[in-house]
């Protein structure tokens, strides 16, 4: 792929730069994005010769499909007419915010976007940048995270420039992601409704506001068996250089105990140890590097600074992460996902 000059923009700079961006985004071209929840890299939902462009940049599986993001909820109506009252009560309550939902697609959403099927996933974040970004442009903009393809997700601007510098046109810098994970996707063609992808939103705030949902069985299964209903789910994600594993379970004590005999043992064959810590026993490692997340006692801090500490270990060129478990519920099921996907599985149950 040849190198394009990647230019980076202020998003607090002189609002003509954004302008800009989203001429470049409306003439085809690739702009990389702040959202609330990671990076985005987008382009024109509705060319499918700059979605395919996406695929290149990030080297994603084109089976892989897209999220088209809006600014306004009404948007949603040019890209699907089948809005069930499941669908609009969530909308409602969540957008915007970290929550995609799938709908089954108007004709006019290219194949390209949607990777060939017959649904398109939507969403609304909840970021002034974006959506004026978005609006500036006046399409509907397809954007995946804009990582390489099976690298942690972006949260800040520096870590798009990593990733894709020379291979994209511009990058909107808006600082740090707020909720640091990405958004919840909500298949709602199915009844009752399946989450494909634990995110921002939880499990228990959907069902608060719908009912029941049910989570894809195919979450639990990290290896390419079956053919999950969102196709990304079977692809290495979240993975840095390091190898990674998970030590989880209900003790953090114990937890602890693991992950210091861990540290012995692979320090004594001279290998260099990261640990991704929480607050409450970062201090007590003597590891090469230890990044500490936050607290257990608030995950959504865990969850903002997960896949900038994943960076950051990288950065430290350890050969091995070793990363505390938390508890599965709340935004703690999304966590434990997007770890065991950078683990490969690889958990430690104590
Ligand atoms: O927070 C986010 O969702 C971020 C920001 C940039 O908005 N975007 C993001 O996009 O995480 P990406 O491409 O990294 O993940 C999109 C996920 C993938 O797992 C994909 O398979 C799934 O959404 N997906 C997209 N369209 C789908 C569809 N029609 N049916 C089922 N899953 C779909
Ligand atoms: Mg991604």
């Amino acid at each position: 792929m040849k190198n394009v000059p990647t230019r980076t923009i202020k998003a607090a700079g002189p609002h003509e730069e954004l302008a800009e961006a989203a001429h470049v985004l409306r003439s085809g071209g690739l702009v990389a994005f702040p959202t609330e929840t990671v990076y985005g890299l987008g382009a024109n939902a509705l060319d499918p010769e700059a979605v395919n462009k996406i695929f290149r940049a990030k080297g994603r599986p084109a089976d892989n499909p897209l999220i088209v993001h809006i600014a306004e909820i009404s948007q949603v109506e040019d890209l699907s007419d089948d809005i069930t009252v499941p669908a609009r009560r969530v909308m409602e309550a969540f957008w915007p915010g970290p929550l995609t939902v799938v709908l089954p697609k108007k004709p006019g959403v290219p194949g390209e976007v949607t990777a060939g099927l017959q649904t398109v996933a939507v969403r609304m974040p909840d970021h002034p940048v974006a959506r004026e970004l978005i609006r500036l442009a006046g399409v509907p903009v397809a954007a995946p995270s804009a990582n390489r393809s099976g690298r942690p997700s972006p949260t800040t601007a520096q870590h798009v420039r990593n990733d894709l510098e020379g291979r994209i046109d511009v990058i909107v810098d808006g600082g740090a992601c707020r909720v640091g994970l990405e958004s919840t996707v909500l298949d709602l063609t199915s009844e009752p409704p399946v989450i494909l992808r634990p995110g921002g939103i939880t499990r228990e705030e959907i069902e608060e506001v719908i009912g029941p949902v049910e989570i894809d069985p195919a979450l639990w299964e990290l290896h390419d068996r079956g053919t999950p209903k969102s196709p990304g789910m079977k692809y290495a994600h979240y993975s840095p250089k390091a190898e990674v594993v998970v030590v989880a379970g209900d003790d953090y004590g114990k937890i602890f105990v693991k992950v210091s005999e861990l540290i012995l043992k692979y320090r004594s064959s001279d290998k260099k140890v990261g640990v991704l810590a929480s607050l409450e026993t970062g201090r007590g490692y003597s590891a090469d590097a230890v990044y500490p997340v936050g607290s257990r006692a608030n995950l959504v801090t865990v969850a903002q600074n997960l896949f900038y500490g994943l960076r950051f270990l990288d950065d430290e060129e350890v050969d091995l992460i070793i990363a505390e478990g938390y508890p599965e519920e709340g935004i703690g099921l999304a966590i434990m996902n997007r770890l065991r996907k950078a683990a490969g599985n690889n958990v430690i149950y104590v």
